[in-house]
């Protein structure tokens, strides 16, 4: 059993609930980080991976996606390729934090295994329809491919458990002051997502934002083995562009806070309330305005983050990367 201060995950004896997930990524490093995290963790079963546009083009954020899963060994997950492109935007892409490659800063072997011939859509809705228990969606990048499943197979909903994303911000945007970047890049599918009636958890910048890692973090990552010196690297390699970006502090690793949050409900605290996505105005385009105090009277569609319990998701985060065979 590993015990970490502040966080006990179950004594393996115990019957452990499997969570089955599907991660819909824009790798990205948090993305990359987040994806290991999920293939460690016991809690989790990854039944497949989707990529969207997001970070990088599409044919990188695949790539990646390839490479971070062949880096692990999980050649058995499906990887099914989606949108190119936003419902109705053109793609806004984030080399200045990620790099061309999206991945810039580590160097990865080339993928083991190739694309699944479905596609991110026609993937999603195999494994969800297959699966014994209602699935958990974990996106971490813009929605589109969310969006255009809930649009094509309106009828698997009744096995989706939730939704828990990375994305919006019930306080200032990092793309714009009004807006968090997955959301900023395609509102209209956010707006699908958050209108669709699914449970959500809306994990946002006010709580990814506290998941920052800097020396004490990289330090610790480093006595993970080879994949916790890539983690390392991943985050190391950010710090630098995020700095020159934002101008200062640790990169915080966005997408690994959403999948901690399915391992580990607990992670966060939550509220629900009314969000509603910004599409009309150019100035505030893709702003979750999240109605906090129930102003509104509107039924809430969302459990949305306010605190991280930074401790417990470290402790998450090192358990789930130990567990991966080195
Ligand atoms: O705003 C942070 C989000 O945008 C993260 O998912 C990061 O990977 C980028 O996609
Ligand atoms: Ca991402």
């Amino acid at each position: 059993m590993f015990a970490f201060a502040g966080w006990h995950p179950f004594c393996y004896h115990q019957a452990m609930t499997v969570t089955p997930v599907l991660l819909d990524v824009d790798p990205g490093h948090d993305d990359a980080v987040a994806l290991m995290l999920a293939c460690g963790a016991p809690e989790l079963a990854v039944r497949a991976v989707t990529t969207v546009a997001g970070n990088v083009p599409l044919d990188k954020t695949t790539r990646n996606a390839l490479q971070v899963l062949s880096l692990i060994g999980r050649e058995d997950i499906p990887v099914g390729a989606g949108a190119e492109a936003p419902l109705a935007r053109a793609l806004r892409t984030a080399e200045d934090v990620h790099g061309e490659s999206g991945l810039d800063g580590v160097k990865l072997a080339e993928p083991t295994f190739s694309i699944d011939r479905r596609g991110a859509v026609e993937l999603m809705a195999d494994v969800v329809e297959a699966s014994a228990e209602p699935v958990t969606l974990i996106p971490t990048g813009p929605l589109t491919n969310i969006a255009t499943f809930l649009a094509e197979y309106p009828r698997l909903k009744e096995n989706i458990d939730r939704i828990v994303l990375m994305g919006g911000s019930i306080g200032p945007g990092n793309t714009t002051p009004a807006a968090e970047f997955n959301v900023y890049v395609d509102p209209e599918a956010a707006r699908v997502v958050f209108e669709s009636g699914l449970r959500i958890t809306m994990v946002g910048l006010d709580v990814t934002r506290q998941a920052t890692t800097g020396p004490k973090e990289v330090e610790r990552l480093r006595t993970l083995g080879r994949i916790g010196e890539v983690t390392a690297d991943l985050v190391t390699f950010s710090s630098d562009d995020y700095r020159k970006v934002f101008g200062s502090g640790d990169p915080p690793i966005h997408d690994a806070v959403a999948v901690a949050a399915v391992v580990e409900p607990a992670v966060l605290e939550t509220h629900p309330m009314r969000v509603e996505i910004e599409c009309e105005s150019e100035l505030t385009r893709g702003e979750t305005v999240c109605d906090l105090r129930g102003v509104w009277g509107k039924t809430p569609n969302a459990e949305v983050a306010l605190e991280l319990d930074r401790e417990t998701f470290f402790g998450i985060l090192y358990r789930s990367l130990g567990e991966l065979v080195d």
